[in-house]
Parts: C-alpha cells; sequence; structure tokens
C-alpha cells in the first residue's frame, strides 16, 4: 500500500497533510527516513514510524451505533443524513458500511464495518441471526398474536414469515413488545403487526446475534465493539 494512502487512513490527516510530514521527515520505514508519499509499504512486516511512534496498522474497523431516527441507514443519499454522516473523518477513511438496514425511523443497534464477510455471515438467511427488536404498538397485543407470530404470518406480498417469538412487555390501548426474527424483509417488523391489524408507532433494534446494544450509548452515538463482543460476534471466543 501507497505510504502516503497509510498514514491518511490511520489518521495522519490528509495527503496533503501527510506530504507535509514526510517533507519534515518525520516519518521513517524500518528506521530510515523516507520523503516518497508514494513508496509502497507492507504495513503488517514494516516498520513505519511518525516522530517515532510506530503506526499501529489496523484493516478492519468495528462500531457500534445507536442509530438515531432521521438518518438513513447506507453509505450516501442525496437528501438525507446518513448513519456514515454521523462517524469522524477517521472512522469514514476505512470506508465503513452499515450492516443491514434499520428503517429512517427506526433507532438503535446498528453494526458499521468494512468487514465485508463478517457482514455477510451476519445477513445471510442460511446463519439464521436473530434479531430483536423492541416496539410500542398502536393496539392490543394478543396471546393470538403471538401464536400467529410463531406460526409465521403473510406480509402484504405474500411472504409468509418464519416463526417469530413475541413477548408481551405491555398489554393496552398502546402495547409494548419484544419481537425477535431471524429474517431481515424489507420493513418486516412493521409489517408483520401490519398482517394481525396493528400498527407499530415506535421501534428500536435490541440486538444483532451475541451484540447488544449498549444503552449507555446516546442517540446518534457509537464506540468500537470490545475484542470480547467481536471474538463472540465471529464465534471466535
Ligand atoms: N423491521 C422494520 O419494520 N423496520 C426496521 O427498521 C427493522 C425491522
Amino acid at each position: 500500500m501507497r505510504l502516503d494512502k497509510l498514514l491518511a487512513n490511520m489518521g495522519y490527516g490528509s495527503r496533503k497533510e501527510v506530504k507535509g510530514l514526510l517533507k519534515q521527515q518525520a516519518v521513517t520505514v524500518d528506521s530510515v527516513v523516507v520523503k516518497d508519499a508514494a513508496m509502497h509499504v507492507d504495513p503488517v512486516k514494516q516498520d513505519v514510524s511518525v516522530f517515532g511512534d510506530r503506526v499501529e496498522y489496523v484493516e478492519f474497523i468495528y462500531l457500534m451505533m445507536n442509530k438515531p431516527p432521521g438518518v438513513i441507514s447506507a453509505t450516501e443519499d442525496k437528501h438525507d443524513k446518513t448513519v456514515i454522516d454521523l462517524l469522524d473523518p477517521l472512522a469514514q477513511h476505512f470506508k465503513p458500511f452499515p450492516v443491514g438496514r434499520l428503517d429512517k425511523d427506526t433507532e438503535g443497534l446498528l453494526l458499521i464495518t468494512n468487514d465485508g464477510n463478517l457482514s455477510h455471515n451476519l445477513l445471510s438467511p442460511k446463519k439464521h441471526v436473530p434479531k430483536v427488536y423492541y416496539a410500542k404498538i398502536d393496539g392490543v397485543v394478543t396471546e393470538s398474536d403471538i401464536e400467529a407470530f410463531k406460526q409465521g404470518v403473510e406480509l402484504d406480498d405474500g411472504y409468509v414469515t418464519k416463526p417469530g417469538h413475541l413477548v408481551i412487555l405491555k398489554s393496552g390501548e398502546e402495547s409494548e413488545i419484544e419481537l425477535t426474527i431471524q429474517e431481515g424483509k424489507f420493513h418486516q417488523v412493521k409489517r408483520m403487526f401490519e398482517s394481525v391489524g396493528k400498527t407499530v408507532t415506535y421501534l428500536k433494534r435490541l440486538s444483532m446475534g451475541s451484540l447488544k446494544l449498549d444503552e449507555e450509548l446516546e442517540l446518534g452515538d457509537y464506540r468500537e465493539l470490545t475484542q470480547e463482543e467481536l471474538d463472540t460476534l465471529m464465534n471466535r471466543e
């Protein structure tokens, strides 16, 4: 990888600012001062240092965001702010993307990474990764909804869902529920409730596989996954 790209990606400024560092003779590769921005380096095998401090090279970034309402789960959008716009420039350098989609008005757990393999594994229908949602429902949620979701319900396009696990937290004119599903069809939770004549008025994702939303995160905030969270998510604990 080019030296200037590596340094820019690792947060040492723009390519132009990195050129300034090289000019100042602040950068060494295997202890030799280097001024050539285009030099190819292997950041794993070679010791790249700036002002004597070794550059810690990481290829992948794994962030947990508490997605706020009003932003789109995409990398770019012509009209709206995206979850990527909420990241600082250093994180954006890694070219991360959200793993799956939450609707614009949905809040809660969103994993953002540039690790395509992990993303694929979490989203693959074959892997049956459970996702848990909390929702407020306009209408009385009943035992028969629990049974219907357990059997699978028919959505507006004729698709019959796989079994979902519905727990009623509060039943009344406005009910509160937790729903676990292993699929991710477009607007799935909202459409499942529509199929039983009810409307989701608030939706928040609580977990995806082993990864649970850190409730300390304010809406719009994010943090890196801990090593333990990452290992568990990748099944290498
Ligand atoms: N189901 C929905 O209806 N919306 C989401 O954002 C996620 C799941």
